[in-house]
């Protein structure tokens, strides 16, 4: 069967998997090695001359390659690698597009830890980046420079929810030699498909939605074969490589995406029309919701809203702490993505980093709540929440 034409469920189930040639083994094996004995190879020219498709596990390995394949079919792109975290995925990509000199554009709203990167580690090789409120495009158009080489977006933003009209972007980029990259981590291929609206790659944090369990760590990249290539090489030199076990969970949540996703999302939605009713709440943030600023665009470029919500608590930190140390079954931890509620405090916990004044401009308050909805019954989730709100 022609993989690349079937739907999303079938292509998750079985893209880049088969029986083991040698054992019939049905599910993938995970190659738990270093490094892979060569075979002489007398076709091949002297200076190749013991090779095999692996030789290392740095360069490349089975299991990793299954991992591959499978995000390469479902993001509809000609090749993906795998990384150890996200943001192995993030800075890989960007050691292989930027030099000194090179601009970035990106997005302001961020998840903290790419901010930081752009912020502070960039610049000590040379490379600045220009934030600008990527709502509305026309700020991108405004800062691009022949100096721009990559646009980078993350849309819905962690943690505010705001959305970029990709696009939008990705036509302003074609006036220029930048490459579009997009964070797709809160969507997944699932639910939005950057490279058909125009972006040249796409990373992600695997330890989310695609991995799914809250188990492991890892990262993708998908984009162009060329430009794929380019990456697997600095990350064969650079070291951020995933391994064998990692990918493997990464393969075993990939078959469940989509099962996940859709009760994520519904999950999410009732949790937001639940919290935008709610006495104690002042503003909830969610894409589905027609109350939000770009409820119009998510609709267009997204297939569904996703398991990602904030909200903003009436008072402020403290009101924002007293909630979080009452919920019962929600658990207070960073990351998202995972099958249990997480709440957390972007404030105080994944953003902060960022310094007051920018957090707050960009709408970071001390009330904001951020809730990654799980796959548990919504009523409890609402029940849970309702009774730590009181
Ligand atoms: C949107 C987004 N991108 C990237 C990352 C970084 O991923 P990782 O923690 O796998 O390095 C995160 C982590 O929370 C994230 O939320």
């Amino acid at each position: 069967m022609n993989l690349e034409k079937a739907g999303f469920f079938t292509k998750a189930v079985h893209a880049g998997e088969k029986p083991c040639p040698l054992t019939g083994s049905h599910a993938t094996p995970i190659y738990q090695t270093s490094t892979f004995v060569l075979k002489r190879n007398v076709e091949q020219p002297p200076t190749t001359e013991w090779r095999t498709a692996y030789i290392y596990t740095r360069a490349g390995n089975p299991t990793h390659t299954v991992l591959e394949e499978k995000m390469a079919i479902l993001e509809g792109g000609e090749a993906a690698l795998a990384t150890a975290s996200g943001m192995a995925a993030i800075s890989t990509v960007i050691f292989t597009l930027l030099k000194e000199g090179d601009q970035i554009i990106s997005s302001d709203t961020l998840y903290g830890s790419t901010y930081t990167l752009f912020k502070e580690i960039m610049p000590k090789l040379g490379v600045k980046t220009v934030f600008v409120d990527a709502t509305n495009p026309a700020n991108m158009k405004n800062a691009l420079t022949n100096k721009t080489k990559m646009i980078f977006i993350e849309t819905p933003a962690n943690p505010t929810m705001d959305i970029v009209d990709i696009r939008a972007v990705s036509e302003i980029a074609n006036e220029s030699d930048a490459k579009v990259v997009v964070d797709n981590t809160f969507m997944t291929p699932y639910y939005q498909r950057p490279m058909e609206l125009g972006a040249d790659a796409v990373v992600y944090s695997a330890t989310k939605y695609l991995s799914g369990h809250g188990d492991t760590l890892g990262g993708i990249v998908v984009g162009s074969r060329n430009f794929v290539m380019e990456v697997r090489r600095t990350l064969a030199l650079t070291g951020g490589v995933t391994n064998p076990f990692n990918a493997w969970l990464i393969v075993r949540g990939l078959k469940t995406l989509a099962l996940r996703m859709d009760k994520h999302s519904e999950n999410a939605m009732a949790v937001a029309k639940f919290l935008s009713e709610h006495s104690k709440v002042k503003k909830v943030l969610y894409p589905g919701l027609p109350s939000h600023p770009q409820h119009e665009l998510a609709k267009k470029q997204m297939r569904d809203f996703g398991g990602i919500l904030a909200f903003e608590i009436k008072g402020g930190m403290k009101e924002a702490y007293t909630m979080m140390e009452k919920v019962k079954l929600c658990r207070c931890a960073v990351s998202l993505g995972d099958t249990a509620t997480l709440i957390e405090h972007p404030a105080t916990m994944t953003h902060r980093m960022i310094p007051q004044e920018e957090r707050l401009q960009l709408g970071i308050t001390d009330g904001l709540i951020r809730l990654s909805i799980g796959i548990e019954d919504s009523n409890d989730i609402i029940v849970d929440l309702d009774q730590a709100l009181k």
